[in-house]
């Protein structure tokens, strides 16, 4: 009862441990007690109490979170710093110097490659963005929900292929995303584009570990993207473009109702766990891509590069900020209003919402 009243006092009883002297005999061990059976655990409680004691627990884990997210933060800074030093050291020597001038950081492009971004790069650019954005936030809610807010039907169907509304808002997201990367694949290739995305030679891996040598040492890559991009960059893309993206969907198609259940061979070779396995660490890729694109974006002449893909000029003006910024109230627009009473109309027009 004293520890309870303890805990239901104002101020929390701080637990002062006496040192015992220099030679005297070890206090005894206290055994752990068991959960449950400690004189606490046997006091009827009041709810106050437990409260207390909840709000005790709430705060050391937040603390010890705090401590972690610190100390993790700490430890990274201490890594980033040491990888600086130790490459700004490295390219001291002549050996790294010759490897520098041999590969600057970037392949020859083929004969014939147009410089700049059309137009219909911008819109795809654009709307890949505006689709990813919310296909990576649709497809987190339906790993979280426990309880849909509806449920969505095929017209067609008697009753099986229902499925959450958030999973029919993430399936059509990802229709729309990929005809998008189909026409943009067609388009690179129709146009002559593709050469600034697809490695040509390969000495592009060693111009792009030339290239994140010099990002890392921060005496930066010369900055050439109107024209053609550093070969860190070009694989960056072509990974995205040409391996990401495609696995993304292939492990989602495995998952989805549109997988044909039925044939045993092709569902044995390939195992719906393995497209589970698949399908998270490439959303993680794509945040990861995101973050360090953007982070670059910004980082390596914000106007100019906003330029090349919003405004189509290679010119340092607010014009290309000015479009990017109107595409992202777009996004921020549609993650607000992408909730269970927009969706569901939309969803009711290609089949049946129902809300059980
Ligand atoms: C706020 C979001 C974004 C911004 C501000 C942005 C900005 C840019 C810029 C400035 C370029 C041209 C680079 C240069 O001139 O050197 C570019 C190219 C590119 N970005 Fe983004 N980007 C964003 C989101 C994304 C996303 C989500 C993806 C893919 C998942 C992506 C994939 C690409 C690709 C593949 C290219 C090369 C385009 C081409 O040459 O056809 N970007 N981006």
């Amino acid at each position: 009862m004293a520890a309870a009243s303890a805990l239901m006092s104002k101020r929390a009883p701080v637990a002062i441990e006496s040192v015992p002297p220099v030679g005297a005999p070890a206090p005894p061990v206290r055994e752990p007690v068991p959960e449950g059976t400690g004189p606490l655990d046997q006091t009827p409680v009041h709810q106050d109490a437990e409260d207390v004691r909840g709000n005790v627990a709430k705060t050391v884990g937040r603390r010890s979170r705090t401590t972690r997210l610190l100390l993790g933060s700490a430890g990274l800074l201490a890594v980033a710093l040491s990888a600086v030093l130790l490459t700004r050291w490295l390219v001291t020597f002549g050996f790294m110097q010759d490897f520098l001038s041999t590969y600057p950081g970037e392949t020859e492009l083929p004969g014939g490659a147009e410089p700049g971004f059309p137009a219909w790069v911008q819109w795809q650019h654009f709307f890949n963005f505006f689709l990813i954005v919310l296909i990576i936030r649709s497809g987190l809610q339906v790993r979280r929900e426990t309880r849909p807010p509806g449920y969505w039907t095929p017209k067609k169907s008697s009753g099986n292929g229902k499925i959450s509304l958030t999973l029919w808002f993430h399936l059509a997201l990802d229709i729309l995303w990929l005809l998008n990367g189909l026409v943009f694949v067609v388009l690179i290739f129709a146009t002559g584009h593709w050469m600034r995305l697809v490695p040509t030679t390969w000495e592009v891996l060693p111009n792009a570990l030339s290239a994140l040598i010099q990002y890392i040492s921060l005496d930066w890559p010369t900055e050439n993207g109107w024209v053609n991009y550093n070969s860190l960059q070009m694989l960056a893309y072509f990974v995205t473009i040409f391996i990401a993206a495609p696995l993304a969907a292939v492990s989602g198609a495995r998952m989805s109702g549109l997988w044909p259940r039925e044939a045993a061979t092709l569902n044995r070779i390939y195992p719906v766990e393995w497209a589970r396995a698949v399908h998270f660490p490439v959303m993680l890729y794509f945040i990861a891509f995101i973050i360090g694109h953007v982070a670059l974006v910004f980082a390596t002449g914000a106007l100019r590069n906003l330029n090349h893909i919003y405004g189509g000029q290679d010119a340092v003006n607010w014009v290309g900020f000015g479009i990017f910024f109107a595409s992202l109230l777009l996004v921020v627009g549609a993650w607000i209003a992408a909730r269970p009473v927009v969706l569901a109309p939309i969803a009711g027009i290609f089949g049946r919402v129902s809300s059980r």
